[in-house]
């Protein structure tokens, strides 16, 4: 493990803990990709191999074969022979759009260096990782280009970013600046990705990958509900527990693009970073830019090898704060109970009963500020309604802790109502483009955050915010997507830096006031899952998956959003039927377990549930209190996918393989169906276990190669089954 540089052939060998990435300089300091994959010990093939194509020019005239267009690259460029897409474009004063980029030097250091304003992973033990960074030069313009490549020892990941240093005597633009590019030398791969909508998050997509540019990505100035920074290039046979994959992750909140490119000679490019589009980043001599980074996950095992390395990467290494490592408290939000009609008295109600049935922490949403009885006003006036709540945040907060609950705020600062104080005092300091109609969306603006007296007013709000009560949560939310991305403080040549500004404005205020209140859990929002990216993850440790509470449409969402993230941070909330999104009606039974299966709480008028409907929410509090660790610690492995059939299944266990849970869910009832076993993984062959609350005893390999058989005489629509698996010795 590790990064070894063999001299003679300039080559460059990272060492995960099963996978190998190799670059090679060659002829004049091309830096060329030669191999990802599984693990080898010795990289020897000296050389690429080369052939003459038509059509693709030659940098070296006495050398018709070697082309940039045909040659395996690490961070291509425009305009001198590649024709495929760049990672990168300059744009100089004098118009011209072509630089040429060569191996100047290189560093290999221990542990991970920190991105400069921008979230990435990190190692608290310089012995857990090695970086790599590979210095470019473009001698003509002065121009520097860092390369940074980490290897994780214990993990199948590399990650990578990109800095740019403007070293010359004259500015220039980068018209493109992404986190990475790399070049598979065929193209034999299933793309996946995870697109979606708003209450429709993180669906799955594979499909083979076809000639010419396939790309996601999102312009809408966040991450998005449309498309997750996520893609991976799937061998066509892999699966859930075999196959090999290859998984891009991007650690950004922002504008995206992830594309891949299959050009005519069966290669394959993937690139990632900020999206091109509507992006440029002036720098002045001695400028840097920093791009953020990408996660590349390596797996030979499938993709549920694949999500567990994202997962434990994730945990262990981007996740921060003192909630990182704890297990999270079951919440109570009054958001679907009451949505904007409340009182202190009907919240009194509802938090009485929350604390009998067992609940942790009383989340108190949408509309105790201002004058805020519906969506239209006072985002920005961040001062208690004192007609809703006459004890104050303070008095109100500690009647919440006098019943043993915790008390969590839901807030919205990026935000602000056209109808609030804060607006008629500064209506400047909003994204907008001058003498331009202001689009609203959900009857709001979006402050300016790229404005770093914007960011500090944030900071100061929030801080008195958070100071004002015992608050021990924060939700905080962002709910509607940009336009007129314009900045009144940047002059014009910079305006189309606004959207990317905006987004380190937004880590700044996040760095500082999850620094400044270390105890508070912050919980990600942005209508439900519009921000669940790596780049929140590592700022709060937990995200409101979606506005989508029903059961059944989450078996897919949650399906989906665990393909990259894990488990305990994916919010998932027990509400009312008829669902509030769509209607269905399902069981209290279900509607437990599926919230069950991530980090769970309760989103309903409490106080008009039957006696049996109370005592069946105790039972699942009290049983999730018993097994949470293992949802929340343990590993993740899917069984059946709801994008498949009519059925969804999956299992968490713990590291020791002592204890594991099984989750069933059996959508649509059919008439005839068959008998049915479902086989379970990631239990030890050699153990032998018994399902709690029965008698009943199985090998592993048992449970693996035949499985548990599925109860047959149910009847009914939305079925769920949960088994409780226990070494037995
Ligand atoms: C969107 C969130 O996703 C909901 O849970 C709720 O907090 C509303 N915003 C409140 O406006």
């Amino acid at each position: 493990m590790g990064i070894f540089y063999d001299k003679e052939l300039n080559l460059f060998h990272l060492k995960g803990k099963d996978t190998s990435y190799v670059m090679q300089i060659i002829r004049d300091g091309y830096l060329a990709h030669r191999y990802w994959g599984k693990l080898v010990n010795e990289f020897s093939e000296e050389s690429i191999t080369y052939m003459y194509r038509p059509f693709s020019p030659n940098p070296d005239k006495t050398d018709r074969k070697f082309s940039l267009d045909t040659l395996p690259q690490e961070y291509p460029q425009y305009g001198n022979s590649d024709f495929r897409m760049p990672a990168y474009q300059v744009q100089l004063q004098d118009g011209s759009t072509i630089s040429d980029l060569r191996y100047h030097s290189h560093l290999i250091m221990k542990g991970k260096p920190q991105l400069q304003g921008l979230p990435a992973t990190y190692v608290d033990e310089a012995e857990d990782a090695e970086t790599l960074v590979i210095t470019l030069e473009d001698k003509h313009i002065g121009l520097k280009v860092k390369l940074t490549y980490t290897v994780f020892h214990q993990l199948n990941v590399f990650t990578r970013s990109t800095l740019f240093i403007n070293e010359g005597k004259k500015s220039f633009k980068l018209l493109r600046a992404l986190s990475m590019s790399i070049d598979y030398s065929d193209c034999e791969f299933d793309l996946l990705h995870l697109y979606g909508a708003h209450a429709k998050e993180r669906f799955l997509s594979r499909h083979p990958l076809k000639p010419g540019i396939q790309a996601i990505g999102s312009v809408r100035g966040t991450s998005s509900h449309q498309h997750n920074p996520f893609l991976a290039l799937v061998r066509k046979e892999a699966n859930e527990l075999s196959g090999e994959v290859f998984a891009f992750h991007l650690v950004y909140s922002g504008n995206f693009l992830a594309a891949a490119e299959v050009d005519q000679f069966q290669t394959t490019r993937v690139t990632m970073g900020i999206h091109p589009f509507d992006f440029t980043w002036l720098l002045h001599p001695k400028e840097t830019f920093q791009t953020p980074e990408t996660v590349l996950v390596y797996s030979s095992e499938g993709l549920g090898a694949m999500s567990r390395t994202f997962h434990q990467l994730y945990l262990k290494y981007l996740m921060r704060g003192k909630y990182k490592d704890r297990i999270r408290p079951i919440v109570f939000n009054n958001w679907e109970a009451t949505y904007f009609r409340f009182n202190s008295q009907r919240l009194w109600k509802l938090a009485k009963v929350a604390s009998e049935i067992g609940i942790e922490l009383f989340v108190l949403d949408d509309g105790w500020f201002g004058k805020r009885n519906n969506a239209k006003t006072s985002l920005g006036d961040w001062v208690v309604n004192m007609e809703k709540i006459p004890e104050g945040l303070d008095g109100f907060a500690r009647k919440i802790g006098s019943l043993g609950l915790q008390f969590g705020l839901w807030v919205e600062p990026e935000m602000v109502s056209v109808d609030s104080e804060l607006y008629r005092q500064h209506s400047d300091w909003v994204l907008h483009v001058p003498n331009r109609p202001r689009t609203e969306s959900r009857n709001q603006l979006i402050l300016d955050l790229s404005r770093r007296d914007v960011q500090d007013e944030i900071i100061n709000q929030m801080t008195k915010l958070f100071n004002s009560a015992p608050i021990s949560y924060v939700k905080w939310d962002m709910n509607r997507h940009m336009t007129e991305i314009g900045s009144a403080c940047l002059p014009p040549e910079r305006q189309r830096e606004t959207a990317h500004r905006y987004m380190l404005g937004l880590y700044r205020v996040l760095s500082v006031l999850t620094n400044r209140f270390p105890d508070i859990l912050f919980e990600n929002c942005s209508g439900g899952g519009g921000r669940f990216d790596p780049g929140m993850l590592y700022y709060m440790p937990q995200t409101w998956t979606s506005d989508n509470t029903d059961a059944i449409s989450r078996l897919k969402i949650q399906y989906g959003t665990s393909f990259v993230y894990p488990i305990i941070s994916i919010g998932s909330h027990v509400s009312n039927v008829p669902n509030h999104q769509v209607g269905r009606i399902t069981s209290l039974d279900i509607r437990g377990a599926v919230a069950m299966s991530g980090n769970l709480g309760y989103e309903l008028d409490l106080t008009k549930l039957s006696k049996t409907e109370i005592d069946t929410i105790k039972e699942q509090i009290g049983k999730y209190k018993w097994i949470r660790r293992l949802i929340q610690f343990g590993e993740f492995y899917r069984l059946l996918s709801p994008f498949e059939g009519n059925e969804a299944a999956w299992l968490f266990v713990n590291q020791e393989k002592t204890e594991a849970i099984v989750f069933y869910f059996y959508i649509l009832a059919e008439p005839a169906a068959p008998i049915k076993f479902l086989k379970l993984c990631g239990l030890s062959r050699r153990k032998q276990y018994q399902i709690v609350g029965s008698s009943k005893r199985y090998g592993g390999d048992e449970l693996m190669n035949i499985g548990l058989a599925i109860p047959a005489d149910v009847k009914g629509d939305f079925q769920s089954f949960t088994w409780y698996l226990r070494e037995v010795t």
